[in-house]
């Protein structure tokens, strides 16, 4: 019998070998994503902070606490909220804030935790506010205060839950409201990745995957996947189609570039959206500043996917400023241009 207090063990069953294969064919990312905080490349400050984190709750044989894990999409938030369940030896419980309609909802999962469980709320700026008020009393004091019935017979109750994290992860962490944000005993901010970083996380890939690459070719795919693990991995698999169809047995930096130009990629993992952007703030704003809702509506994209996807890649390579009246593009967006015209 475990009592509270105790670490529990290990609860994950083992997966039967043909699920294994099924989810191997089916969901590539599965078998991508790194299970320990020794194979998570990169992001040195955050692994020791959590391992910190995870060394000190286990000295106390308490639950660690909660954690808020931000960063662009792509970089590895879920994958390190993963490897924090197994780390701890609790059951990982996966939902989004989306996902959640009613306090119902959120109150029958908060009450289905066992001690030490991992609550893992992806988008967790997209909780209803009427939603995230039952947190906060379930991620400060372990209860539940509920309101039962309506009108002047409705009944306050308070429920006590087991002891559990939660872990929050969001590309948005300015959404959150304060009272959110300071449940929260850690904030972690995933970073892009370094050049080096990103071949390390390809050669481990291409290894899973079982593609065979030089290491021009891995420099060269490396420079071009936005310093993004998804996007790395991504391309990777179009090599790996690339080389199938071609009948290559090893990649070397023309197959790279080969399958760069079939994608619409250049060799700075610049694709057609980025240019159009580029484009549209040139040539119908006078290369700004221009507000993001008029750049939208010119091209007839979604406000967010240029704000989360295009927008931080382009001003990481010193194409596009935001300014507090809109986006300008800069001289080296403008050369970029005229040597990569639509
Ligand atoms: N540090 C890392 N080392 C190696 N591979 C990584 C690392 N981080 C992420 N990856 C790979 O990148 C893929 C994307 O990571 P993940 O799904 O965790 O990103 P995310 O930040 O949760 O994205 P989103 O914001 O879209 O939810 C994973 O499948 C994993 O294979
Ligand atoms: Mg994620």
């Amino acid at each position: 019998m475990i009592k509270k207090g105790d670490v529990r063990p290990i609860k994950a069953k083992p997966v039967p070998v043909a699920k294994v294969l099924k989810s191997e064919q089916e969901d590539v990312p599965a078998i991508l994503r790194p299970q320990t905080l020794q194979s998570y490349i990169g992001q040195t400050n955050v692994k020791e902070h959590v391992q910190l984190m995870i060394d000190a709750a286990t000295q106390r044989k308490s639950v660690l606490d909660h954690i808020l894990i931000h960063g662009g999409p792509g970089l590895g938030k879920t994958t390190l909220a993963g490897i924090v369940a197994r780390e701890m030896s609790g059951q990982f419980k996966v939902t989004s804030g989306p996902a959640i309609e009613k306090q119902g909802d959120l109150a029958a999962l908060l009450s289905s935790l066992e001690f030490g469980d991992i609550l893992f709320i992806d988008e967790i700026h997209r909780l209803r506010p009427a939603v995230e008020e039952i947190l906060y009393s379930a991620m400060e004091d372990y209860v539940l205060d509920l309101v039962v019935g309506k009108g002047p017979t409705a009944k306050s109750m308070r429920i006590t839950i087991p002891d559990f994290t939660l872990i929050g992860a969001t590309t948005k962490p300015n959404m959150l409201s304060s009272p959110l944000r300071d449940r929260f005993g850690s904030m972690i901010k995933l970073d892009y990745y370094s050049e080096s970083e990103m071949e390390d996380i390809i050669v481990r890939s291409a290894e899973i995957l079982g593609v065979k690459l030089d290491n021009e070719a891995a420099v060269l795919l490396a420079s071009c996947c936005r310093r993004t693990p998804r996007i790395a991995n991504r391309l990777l698999k179009r090599v790996r189609d690339f080389c199938l169809v071609k009948e290559i047995d090893f990649a070397t930096r023309v197959d790279i570039e080969s399958t760069l130009i079939i994608l619409g990629i250049d060799n700075l993992g610049m694709n057609k959206l980025d240019r159009d952007l580029l484009d549209v703030v040139l040539n119908k704003f006078d290369g700004g500043p221009v507000g993001l809702k008029a750049i939208s509506a010119a091209m007839q994209e979604d406000e967010d996917t240029l704000a989360e996807i295009c927008e931080p890649y382009l001003m990481q390579v010193g194409f596009l400023q935001r300014t507090h009246r809109g986006r300008i593009v800069t001289d080296e967006g403008k050369k970029y241009l005229l040597v990569n015209p639509i």
